[in-house]
């Protein structure tokens, strides 16, 4: 079915790829990510479309208002910004470019690996005040040491077979993809029960819904390693993050790689932002020139293919 897209709004800091692949296609494109919650409630029901990344707040509100909208674009993965109930409700197509930034966000999450064994954020904090400190910081190899990965999808198996190459052990759960599959790379399939014991670190790729929400929480950090050290590069809330305060401060947990937040930004006095276990990056895992070119190429193209009735891919 061919969606009758003519006018598009663009309200998030999207590549300019986009704008161009629109109008190349004779889809009229007004970016404007200046606008006030109340300003895209009246300047919506100009639009058929709208492209987001993260910070416009799709909400039913919007949606509602939207009298034309009939497809609501997301350039990068999670669609968490978007009341998809709203917009199927609507009958508004929701989309997303679940492919576009993986490389992008599994990079990140093995920087964060890395950063954690050698201390280097927190080095690197001490050189800046004029500090030469070589006995603070004594590492760990990652040669040898278990990776616990839960979600075992785009994201958790780049992760693998990246930090296979230091010499890492990968272990996983994913209630979907089963042992068989993760065996081909090489992540061996464990109960939940049976990776927390074994683990060295932890890093979480699922999407944050009801059956991941506070997924790592004070029982599950009792369960692990003394030392363990943890990373999220998902979603802020699968890590219940009082729990992983108390097991920072208590040494259970030795170190954080934290890249999202329960609530983003997170408040100016949050204790995650200032401890010195956690080294931490204001939700930046998509944030690669690279991957921000193959989102908006991939979400214009998408618009421009279902316009044209073409098959539709996403969200
Ligand atoms: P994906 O859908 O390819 O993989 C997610 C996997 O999680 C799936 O295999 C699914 O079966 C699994 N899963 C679902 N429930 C689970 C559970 N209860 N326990 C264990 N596994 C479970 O998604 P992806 O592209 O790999 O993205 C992973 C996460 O990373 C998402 O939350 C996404 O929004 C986030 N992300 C963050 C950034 C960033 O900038 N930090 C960038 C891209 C994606
Ligand atoms: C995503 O879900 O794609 C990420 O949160 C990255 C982003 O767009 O910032």
């Amino acid at each position: 079915m061919a969606l009758n897209i003519k006018k598009v709004l663009i309200s998030d800091e999207i590549d300019e790829k986009c704008v161009k692949i629109l109008r190349d296609n004779s889809i009229e494109a007004v970016k404007n990510t200046k606008l006030s919650k109340e300003e895209l409630l009246v300047e919506i029901p100009k639009y058929d479309g709208l492209i987001v990344r993260s910070a416009t707040k799709v909400t039913a509100e919007v949606i509602n208002a939207g009298k034309n909208l009939k497809i609501i674009g997301r350039a990068g993965t999670g669609t968490d910004n978007i009341d998809d109930k709203a917009a199927t409700k609507r009958g508004v197509v929701v989309m997303n470019t679940p492919a576009g930034n993986t490389l992008s966000a599994a990079e990140h999450t093995c920087c964060m690996i890395v950063c954690q064994a050698r201390n280097i954020a927190e080095a690197r904090a001490t050189m800046r005040e004029g500090k030469w400190d070589r006995k603070k910081f004594m590492g760990n190899e990652l040669f040898g040491k278990t990776l616990a990965i839960i979600g075992l999808g785009r994201i958790g198996r780049e992760v693998a077979t990246r930090m296979q190459s230091f010499g890492m052990t990968t272990i996983g759960y994913d209630p979907i993809i089963p042992g068989s599959v993760s065996a081909e790379f090489n992540v061996e399939w464990l109960e939940l029960k049976d990776i927390w014991p074994r683990a060295d670190y932890i890093t979480v790729h699922t999407p944050l819904i009801p059956q991941t929400k506070n997924l790592l929480n004070d029982e599950v950090f009792a369960a692990c390693k003394k030392g363990v050290k943890i990373i999220n590069c998902a979603r802020g809330g699968i890590i219940d993050e009082a729990a992983l305060i108390r097991a920072l401060d208590s040494g259970q947990c030795s170190g954080a790689g934290l890249d999202v937040f329960v609530q983003e930004p997170p408040p100016a006095d949050d204790p995650l932002r200032s401890h010195p276990l956690v080294t931490c990056t204001p939700h930046l895992g998509a944030s690669t020139v690279e991957a921000q070119n193959r989102v908006a190429e991939e979400i214009a193209q998408q618009f421009v293919d279902a316009r044209d009735g073409k098959q539709l891919f996403g969200a």
